[in-house]
């Protein structure tokens, strides 16, 4: 083979490849973005609305941190203030009727039980977000362990 010819055919094994991989990039990342061009600011995406019915979501496996079914706008969280506790502590809980942080969040990494809530599970909304009513970005493929249990006929 020829020096070109190696070229030409390195460059045609490149774009088999490519091809089905930029396919998969416009159906699924591209579409964060929309349709606008790089250089091109898009159209923002219409935000997804919160929902606040105070309503319970289902859990979809024991350790899952519930969703906040309330609103969150506006509330503070950091060294100095935290406006979920004020709710949801031990000691807010009754005043507030709000459900209590479960023992876990009073537990250090090496499973003692702190008099207050741990550090780690300080910051809320590192774990709890709100539910909004927007569409899953992909296709969601999760079974329920219950589920799984009923298809496996135990
Ligand atoms: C004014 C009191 C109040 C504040 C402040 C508050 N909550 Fe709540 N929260 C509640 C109440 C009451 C409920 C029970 C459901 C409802 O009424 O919305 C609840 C429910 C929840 C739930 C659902 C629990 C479950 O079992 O499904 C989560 C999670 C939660 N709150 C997290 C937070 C986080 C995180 C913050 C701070 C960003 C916060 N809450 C601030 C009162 C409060
Ligand atoms: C590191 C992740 C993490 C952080 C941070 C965290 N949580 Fe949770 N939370 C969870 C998980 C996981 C669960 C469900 C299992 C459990 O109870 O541990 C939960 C459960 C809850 C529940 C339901 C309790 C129950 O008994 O049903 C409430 C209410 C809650 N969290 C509020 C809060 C609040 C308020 C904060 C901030 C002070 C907070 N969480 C911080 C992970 C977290």
């Amino acid at each position: 083979m020829t020096m070109n010819r190696l070229i030409a055919f390195a460059i045609i094994a490149l774009c088999s490849l490519a091809t089905p991989l930029s396919g998969v990039a416009e159906e699924n990342i591209a579409t964060l973005r929309g349709n606008a061009a790089l250089n091109q600011q898009g159209e923002a995406p219409v935000t997804a609305k919160p929902m606040k019915d105070d309503v319970k979501r289902h859990r979809n496996y024991p350790m899952q941190p519930p969703v906040i079914p309330h609103n969150i706008q506006g509330y503070q969280v950091d060294l100095k203030v935290n406006k979920c506790l004020s709710c949801h502590a031990r000691k807010r809980a009754e005043d507030a009727q709000a459900p209590m942080i479960s023992v876990t969040h009073y537990m250090d990494r090496d499973g003692n039980f702190l008099a207050d809530v741990s550090p780690r599970r300080y910051f809320c909304n590192q774990c709890h977000v709100q539910q909004s009513d927007a569409r899953p970005l992909v296709e969601n493929q999760f079974k329920d362990i219950d589920q799984i249990l009923k298809e496996s006929g135990k």
